[in-house]
C-alpha cells in the first residue's frame, strides 16, 4: 500500500522574518535561498531549494508539512488512501505547486488542522553542493528528509490514527513519560525511512501544535559548534546537551524567535523496518537534556 516515504519540507508562520532569518542562518546553519519581499523565506540545509518556509503570517507555528512519496502516481495513490479513509483531499493549485517548487502535489488536513501535503519531485539547486552560512560540515537528510517534528495534541486517538492508517507511518516505539505525582503519559514515535523517527506525538494539548523541529548533523562537533554559538548570542536553551533512549542522538533544545523548540543533534539512529521490533522506554534521555526554560 502506497506510504509517505519522508518529511520533505517545513512551512511555519512567523511574527518576526528578520530574527527568523538570523536564526535560521548564524545558529542554526541553513542557507537562504529565495527571500520574497513581504513574502516567504525559504531556508535549505541539502540541494533541495527549501526544506524550512517562513511565512510572515504570525503564528508563530506550524503552518504545513510537505511529506515526499516517489512519483505522481503515489501522490495520486495517497490521495485515493485518504479518501477511501474518510479524509477531504485537494489537488494543490498551480500556484501552491509553483510556490513550494514540486512535481504534484495534494493536501488534507490533520486532527488539529496542520495542512498535510503530499508530493513528489522536489526542486534540487544543483549548484554544487550545500555551503552552511555557520559552518556546519553537513546535516543528514537524502531518504531520510529533512529532519523531524514533535506535535502536541487534544485528541491523541484521531492524530495517531491519521499518521498511522491514513498516511501509513511505521511504529517506532513509545516512551512513558512523568506528567504529575501519579500520572503518566505515552508519547509515540513514528519512522518512514532509516530515521529512527520523523514523526513524534505528545498526546497533551501543548501551547503550540509544534513542540519542535529537529535537525540531524554529520558531527558532533557541529553540534558542539552551535551551542558555542547560541550561548555567544544568548539564544534561550531550553534543554541542555544529552543523550535520548530511543534514538540515541546527542542533542540540545533551543528556543526559537516563534517560542517552540528546535532539537539540534547528532548520531541518531537508523534502523530497518524489516527487522524492527517495537520497543517501550521510561525516560526520554540516557543522561542530560536538562531543562533550562520554558515548560
Ligand atoms: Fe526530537
Amino acid at each position: 500500500m502506497t506510504r509517505v516515504k519522508a518529511l520533505g519540507y517545513l512551512g511555519i508562520g512567523v511574527s518576526d522574518m528578520a530574527a527568523w532569518e538570523e536564526f535560521a542562518n548564524d545558529v542554526l546553519g541553513l542557507a537562504t535561498t529565495q527571500r520574497a519581499s513581504d513574502g516567504p523565506v525559504r531556508f535549505t540545509m541539502d540541494d533541495h531549494d527549501a526544506r524550512i518556509v517562513a511565512h510572515p503570517s504570525g503564528e508563530d507555528d506550524i503552518l504545513y508539512a510537505g511529506w515526499e512519496v516517489d512519483d505522481a502516481a503515489e501522490v495520486e495513490g495517497m490521495a485515493e488512501r485518504l479518501r477511501a479513509a474518510g479524509e477531504t483531499v485537494a489537488a494543490g493549485s498551480t500556484e501552491e505547486v509553483s510556490a513550494r517548487g514540486v512535481e504534484k502535489l495534494i493536501y488534507c488536513e490533520d486532527p488539529d488542522g496542520i495542512r498535510t501535503e503530499i508530493y513528489c519531485g522536489p526542486a534540487r539547486s544543483g549548484n554544487g553542493g550545500f555551503q552552511s552560512p555557520a559552518g556546519v560540515s553537513g546535516f543528514v537528510t537524502g531518504d531520510q528528509g529533512f529532519g523531524h517534528i514533535a506535535l502536541g495534541t487534544s485528541d491523541p486517538d484521531a492524530k495517531l490514527d491519521f499518521y498511522r492508517n491514513k498516511l501509513g507511518l511505521l511504529l517506532s516505539d513509545h516512551i512513558h513519560l512523568s506528567a504529575g505525582p501519579d500520572a503518566t503519559m505515552t508519547a509515540t514515535f513514528f519512522h518512514c525511512n532509516p530515521r529512527h523517527h520523523t514523526l513524534a506525538i505528545v498526546p497533551a494539548p501543548l501551547p503550540k501544535k509544534l513542540h519542535h523541529f529537529m535537525l540531524l548533523t554529520e558531527s558532533l562537533d557541529d553540534v558542539g559548534r552551535a551551542l558555542d554559538i547560541a550561548a555567544s548570542r544568548e539564544v534561550p536553551l531550553a534543554s541542555a546537551l544529552g543523550r535520548h533512549t530511543n534514538d540515541h542522538m546527542v542533542s540540545f533544545y533551543l528556543f526559537t524567535p516563534s517560542g517552540f523548540e528546535v532539537e539540534f543533534g547528532w548520531g541518531g539512529l537508523e534502523i530497518d523496518d524489516s527487522t524492527w521490533q517495537l520497543k517501550e522506554y521510561d525516560g526520554i534521555s540516557l543522561w542530560g537534556h536538562h531543562r533550562v526554560a520554558g515548560p
